[in-house]
């Protein structure tokens, strides 16, 4: 397994471009299972996760050419409603292909997703929705089995916003005979940007990014050509990284507008965010101490569950205490023992964690755990003067984070990957 070394105390400078979201960009594959024809999605990342989903769409009988940014999703003749275990239990956002397989071929045999590092994360919201659009679940050797001969609009409450549950209705709905009303949907723009490509698909769907979404299902939905929206988690992640640093970085593609959360803490810490042009441009002055700042997670639009792990290492840097508050997943505070390895001072008691900035910090081998833990783990090699980071089990970062060495070597910071060790 690969690794990623890292030799801190730099100042980082210079430009970097964000990459198609991969939040994005899983959703909208499994959508190309609702109809015929080839769909072409572009501005993909070469991500670990984008090649996994190819890999599950061609085992149910499509045919993919991932060239990324480029891919190309056709039908191969011979449809295969199964979703395997062994693809599943590599990535939980496989359940996306359930809604789709069950309306278009009214049968599907989807693997349950485990649990993973960061919790349980049950998929009983998707499994509800299902029901109430006419489907029969049935949970079985570790699979659900989904018959349903038609789905029929119907209206689903989600007793909590979840994204992936809120996309796999509207994939499903988006075939189902009538209207479909979502209820206390998740309003990431994720959500909006598969609401746009089911719009381009022939489904009418109204309200997707707000609480309460609309959809008129058709019998036949078509094929579409769609470059996805650019990833916020990333340009959030390079944000932190800058402030934590210190520098001068301007951050190409970033959606500011859907990052305002983190924006706003950034600032309230004392870092600069301003557009300029095309570009995200942040700094910091890393003589001038930033502030702490409390941060609570929430579903968007507030502060994303994706970044807490990034922020809680800038924190490390600021003077004083901040509290950090994870509403959203049970145990993702993975990074914290690793954290606390370096140096940082951070005491965890159940879904909050006091962080005490400002502790002298070293280098030293970090694991990572999951996709944003890793990323912290990073960003806390680039703030260290003494000592070298070496962050092992980089495939979680290959998850999420395209070609993330680079980018960073492309702002100064001196950071490698070496092949095939720890
Ligand atoms: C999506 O996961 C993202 N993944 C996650 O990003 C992100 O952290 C998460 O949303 C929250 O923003 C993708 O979009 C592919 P949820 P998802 O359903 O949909 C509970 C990353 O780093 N819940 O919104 O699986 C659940 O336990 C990944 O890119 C139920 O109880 O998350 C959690 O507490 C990690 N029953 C809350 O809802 C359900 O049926 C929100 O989860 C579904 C969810």
């Amino acid at each position: 397994m690969d690794v990623i070394r890292i030799r801190g105390g730099k100042r980082l400078s210079g430009k970097i471009r964000i990459s198609g979201a991969k939040n994005a960009a899983l959703p909208i594959l499994c959508a190309t299972l609702l109809s015929e024809g080839e769909s072409i999605l572009r501005n993909v990342p070469a991500l670990k996760d984008i090649e996994t989903t190819s890999e599950l769409l061609r085992v149910l009988g499509r045919r993919v050419a991932l060239d990324a940014p480029v891919v190309r999703v056709g039908s191969s003749g011979e449809a295969n409603p199964e979703a395997p275990y062994e693809l599943v239990k590599q990535m939980r956002a496989s359940i996306m292909v359930l809604g789709p397989l069950v309306a278009r071929y009214g049968t599907a045999r989807v693997s349950l997703p485990g649990g993973c590092q960061i919790g349980s994360r049950p998929v009983d919201q998707h499994l509800k929705g299902l029901e109430a659009l006419g489907a029969t679940i049935r949970l079985q050797g570790g699979y659900i089995h989904a018959e349903c001969k038609r789905l029929r609009g119907a209206e689903v409450v989600f007793d909590m916003p979840t994204v992936t549950g809120t996309e796999n209705l509207m994939m499903a709905a988006a075939l189902a005979k009538g209207r479909t009303t979502l209820v206390n949907c998740a309003r990431e723009p994720e959500v909006e940007e598969l609401g746009r490509v089911l719009n381009k698909m022939g489904a009418r769907v109204n309200g997707a990014g707000t609480d309460v979404i609309h959809i008129e299902g058709r019998d036949e939905l078509d094929p579409f050509d769609h470059a996805i929206i650019s990833d916020r988690i990333e340009a959030g992640t390079y944000m932190v990284a800058a402030a934590a640093a210190g520098g001068d970085v301007m951050i190409e593609g970033a959606p500011l507008e859907d990052l305002e959360a983190v924006v706003a803490k950034l600032r309230q810490a004392g870092v600069e965010v301003g557009r300029e042009g095309e570009c995200v441009r942040v700094r910091r002055d890393p003589d001038k101490p930033l502030k702490a700042v409390d941060v609570i997670t929430a579903p968007h639009p507030g502060f994303p569950t994706d970044m807490q792990a990034q922020f809680m290492v800038l924190m490390c840097q600021a003077r004083g205490t901040s509290r950090i508050v994870e509403t959203i997943f049970e145990n993702r505070f993975m990074h914290v023992p690793e954290l606390r390895r370096m140096g940082c001072a951070i005491d965890v008691d159940g879904h909050t964690a006091h962080v005490h900035g400002g502790q002298p910090m070293s280098g030293a081998k970090v694991m990572a755990t999951d996709l944003r833990a890793s990323a912290s783990l990073v960003i806390a090699g680039l703030t260290v003067t003494e000592g070298d980071t070496e962050v092992l089990r980089v495939y979680h970062l290959d998850r999420g984070y395209e070609f993330m060495e680079r980018k960073l070597a492309a702002l100064g910071a001196d950071a490698e990957r070496i092949k095939g060790q720890g």
